[in-house]
Parts: C-alpha cells; structure tokens; sequence
C-alpha cells in the first residue's frame, strides 16, 4: 500500500514552439468583442443540401460501418475522374489515391511516411501552421525558404541554394494560404526541371485548388510529369463543398509512395466516416459544383476588394483562395499583431497578421481577411473598415 497523493507525471513537450494559434486567439478576441469575424479561414454559409441529402440517405442506406482502409471505392473512382478530366493525369483509384481525414492528416501522414530523424524538408514561408510541428514530430530538420518579399512568388533560386544531399521533400502550397498567390505554369516548370536530377519528393498541398481566379487554370503538380512522379498532391472536401468541419480530403500520389502512405494512414486514423465518403461521391457525379466555384469566389473577392478600395489600405493581389491581404503601413503604425487586436477590439473586424506564418515573427505589415462570407457580412466587415 502506498499513502502517496495521486500525480500527474511530468512531460518533456515534443513541441515547446507551439502554444495557442493566433487563429483561436483572433476568433475568441471576435466573439468577445461582437467582431465580423474575417480572421479563421472557414466560409459563414451553409453548403448545398443536396451534399447533406446525399450523406443522410447513405446513413439511411445502413452504410455505417468501417470502410475499405484507403476510402470508399466509389469515392476513389470519382477522384480518380476529377483528376483525370482537370489535369489530364491517369491514378489508379486502388493503389494512388487515399480518403483522408481532411488535408492536415494527409500532410502530416505524408511527412511521417517519408521523414526519416535528420532528414531535411524545405517549407516555403509564409506558410500554414501544422507544417513546421509535422516536421518537427518525424525528427526532421525544417528548412526555411521565404517567398519573396512583397509579391510572394517562389524563389526558385533560393529554393535551388536550399537543396542539399539531406533534403527529403519540399512543401508548396497554390493557392497559397495567406498570401492568395497562384503558381504560373513556367513557375512550376521550373521547379520540375530543378527537382529531376534530385531525390526530393514533393508534398502539393492544393486545398485551395477550386478556386483560381481571372480565368487562370490551377497548376496541379498533376499536370507535370517529372513532379507527378515524385509528389503527393493534397486536396480537401472541406473547402471545396463549404464543409470546413467535415474533415476529409485525399491524396494522389503514385503507388510507390501511396503504399508507403497507407502503412502510416492505416495506424493512425485507419478509416474515414463511410457516410460522409458515399455522400461525397454521390455529389462529386455533378461536376458544376466545383467548376462553379472560381467564379463563384471571384464575384466576392471582388465586391470585398471594391469595398477596400474605398479604405486607405493597400490592396495585395488575390489570385486565388479566399483570401485578401492588405497592407496597414498607410493606416497605421502599429506591429501587424497588435494591429490586429486593435482592429478586432475598436473597429469591430477580425483579422490575421502575416508574421503568424513565419518561424520567426517576419512582420511586414500585412494582415489577411478571409471573403468567405455572406454579402451581408462582407458588407458589415466594410462598412465599419470604412471608418479607417
Ligand atoms: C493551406 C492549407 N492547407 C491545409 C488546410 C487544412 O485543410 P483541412 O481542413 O482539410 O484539414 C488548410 C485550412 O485552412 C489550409 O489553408
């Protein structure tokens, strides 16, 4: 018998970097303060009904059990198809393409597959926040390359200066979360080119990839063959049919690298909601809903985009996502973040700093709006901007 009190052991963090992301800071600091909240990228209007209508009869159907491990082949095939008809590039639904718990598991389930302790993964800042920790978490050595300052387009020198015998894998992102940058073809051409003598491997996070604007095609890795080889191209469901809480997406890659995939993918998530992934495919029958999507983005980046135009602050250009970054210098003299909080607490609009994407705070004056969001709330969002 012991008379010791019960305790919790102590823990050594695996991740004394990460605390609580800006991103619950800024949306708690809205709720409190009765914000417009164009801070968390997640849209404010509900999705087609016909999507839900499609997962409710499935739950009718009784198809409520485990899925196959890699996804519902029907869900495969209709991925498969997309692929296909988009970028022209054939995957075999059994062995190259996998249903995810959204993008952020199929990242960090890429990374864990491939990273070896020590092994070098290049990230392009600013970049989205789970990829650095993911790294971290495979013992792997992050190796920052930033975009070039001010316009945000890739490097592909400095990207080229980076590589060295111990790099494993680079990450990109287009469109590009925050900077709402697109990849142009000779960009991409370009990194295909630097990539083939090499044994990098490419993780193509493409959740954005529905939503490209002013006519622009998406460059998918997929389109590129030296980079289809070598690549797993992430998609997400959550952001191209307006359900952000669904959690699931998928990968593309071939089956060298799916197989890898799948040996970590099956021990750490195993399966994702059968309903969910038959709804899914139901839906993904009517194309329109995505194709439909880049104009339907479009006509809001714009409305947001005339309404800023009337504010003194300086537009950055949004090629794609939903995403507008804008320049404070003109309006203020404040650090991004504080910046941020003032705009939340007094002028009643949330919003995210840039510097939040950078390893070391980077701080250029530039805060992102997400334009996710009903009219009416772009609108209010506007209206009390124009006080600035
Ligand atoms: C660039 C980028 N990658 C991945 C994700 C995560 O996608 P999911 O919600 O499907 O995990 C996001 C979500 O904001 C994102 O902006």
């Amino acid at each position: 018998m012991t008379s010791l009190a019960p305790r919790t052991p102590q823990l050594v963090t695996k991740l004394p970097s990460v605390g609580t992301t800006i991103f619950t800071v800024m949306s708690a600091l809205a709720a409190e303060k009765g914000a417009v909240n164009l801070g968390q990228g997640f849209p404010d209007f509900d999705c087609d009904p016909q999507l839900i209508h499609g997962v409710h009869e499935a739950m009718r159907e009784g198809l409520n059990q485990y899925p196959p491990m890699p996804g519902v082949p029907l869900l495969r095939q209709a991925i498969a198809d997309k692929l296909q008809a988009l970028y022209g590039r054939s995957y075999d639904p059994a062995s190259e393409i996998t249903v995810t718990a959204g993008a952020t598991q199929a990242i960090i389930t890429a990374i864990l597959a491939v990273v070896h302790p020590g092994d070098e993964v290049i990230v392009l800042e600013p970049c989205y926040d789970s990829y650095v920790p993911n790294i971290e978490m495979a013992g792997g050595v992050v190796v920052r390359v930033p975009l070039t300052p001010g316009t945000f387009r890739p490097d592909l020198d400095r990207i080229a200066a980076a590589l060295t015998p111990r790099t494993r894998a680079l990450l990109i992102n287009s469109p590009h979360n925050p900077s709402a940058t697109v990849w142009r073809a000779d960009e991409m051409q370009r990194l295909q080119d630097l990539l083939a003598p090499t044994e990098v491997l490419l993780i193509s996070d493409e959740v954005y990839e529905h939503m490209v604007f002013d006519g622009q095609p998406h460059q998918s890795a997929a389109r590129y063959p030296g980079l289809a080889a070598r690549a797993f191209i992430v998609s997400s469901f959550g952001k191209t049919y307006h359900v952000t809480g669904w959690k699931v997406g998928y990968v593309a890659a071939p089956a060298a690298l799916s197989a890898e995939f799948r040996k970590v993918h099956q021990f750490n998530v195993f399966t994702v909601n059968t309903p969910v992934q038959h709804g899914l495919a139901r839906y993904m029958a009517q194309p329109e809903a995505y194709t439909g999507l880049p104009a339907f983005y479009q006509r809001k980046r714009d409305l947001f985009r005339a309404g800023l135009a009337r504010t003194r602050f300086k537009l950055l250009p949004s090629e794609g996502s939903y995403f507008q970054c804008v320049d404070i210098r003109s309006v203020s003299d404040l650090d991004e973040a504080t910046f941020c909080t003032w705009l939340t607490s007094e002028i009643g609009v949330a919003a995210i700093p840039l510097s939040a994407f950078y390893g070391n705070g980077f701080d250029q004056r530039v805060v992102r709006f997400c334009f996710a969001k009903q009219d009416q709330t772009l609108e209010r969002a506007l209206e009390r901007l124009a006080r600035l």
